[in-house]
């Protein structure tokens, strides 16, 4: 099975797998790190079904605006018929290789648990890059460390060899992507490597 058909596959019963209490306890001081601004344009990539969508939108307020992406049309069924009702959020199905979206349209792009997925790292960067404001942000966050993360992928098929960069190699990355590397916390239960678009 493709890596696409394998998010499809597990969209239904995504959120009562992978928001359980503890993950819905840990989101709000992870997306605090994340230093938003209120009115803030921001763009969700590999939004899945958009589970940590409600806590961007605490943190950019009432006048924020939030696109939400994703490539598996399942995720994003689910997405839309959840914010229906919430004017301020977008669900768009696209890949983060061709991001539908003008230069320079966002003020923050958080990629919450799906940057290890995306096949080709350095287009992906460039292309997030792209859509960012000059001094605007890159969150590429998840709620495990790298070496946990590792482990939890690695009984999962089509996604069992997708992993974080090592610390190196990321920063090489984001570098040669225009982003300078603002932090990168790599801890229990938290991960977080924040480039600013230089
Ligand atoms: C592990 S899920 C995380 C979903 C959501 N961010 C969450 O934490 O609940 C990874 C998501 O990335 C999406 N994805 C993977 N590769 C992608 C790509 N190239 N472009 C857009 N979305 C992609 C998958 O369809 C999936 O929904």
């Amino acid at each position: 099975m493709d890596k696409k058909s394998f998010f499809n596959q597990m969209a239904e019963g995504w959120d009562e797998r992978f928001y359980a209490q503890e993950m819905r306890e840990r989101l709000p001081q992870l997306v605090s790190l994340f230093q938003l601004q209120k009115r803030a344009r921001i763009l969700d990539v590999g939004a899945g079904t958009g589970g940590i969508i409600p806590y961007l939108l605490e943190a950019i307020g009432p006048e924020g605006s939030l696109w939400a992406i994703d490539y598996a049309e399942e995720m994003v069924k689910i997405g839309r018929m959840k914010f229906q009702k919430e004017s301020r959020v977008v669900f768009e199905l696209a890949s983060v290789e061709n991001l539908p979206y003008k230069d320079q349209f966002f003020d923050h792009v958080v990629c919450f648990g799906a940057f290890p997925h995306f096949e080709d790292k350095k287009e992906a960067l460039e292309e997030m890059g792209r859509v960012l404001k000059t001094g605007g942000t890159l969150m590429i966050a998840h709620t495990l460390s790298s070496v946990a993360l590792r482990s939890h992928h690695q009984n999962c098929g089509p996604v069992s060899t997708d992993f974080l960069p090592e610390e190196g190699e990321m920063r090489s990355l984001l570098g040669k992507a225009g982003f300078q590397v603002k932090r990168l916390i790599d801890e229990p239960k938290r991960y977080l490597c924040e480039g600013e678009k230089i």
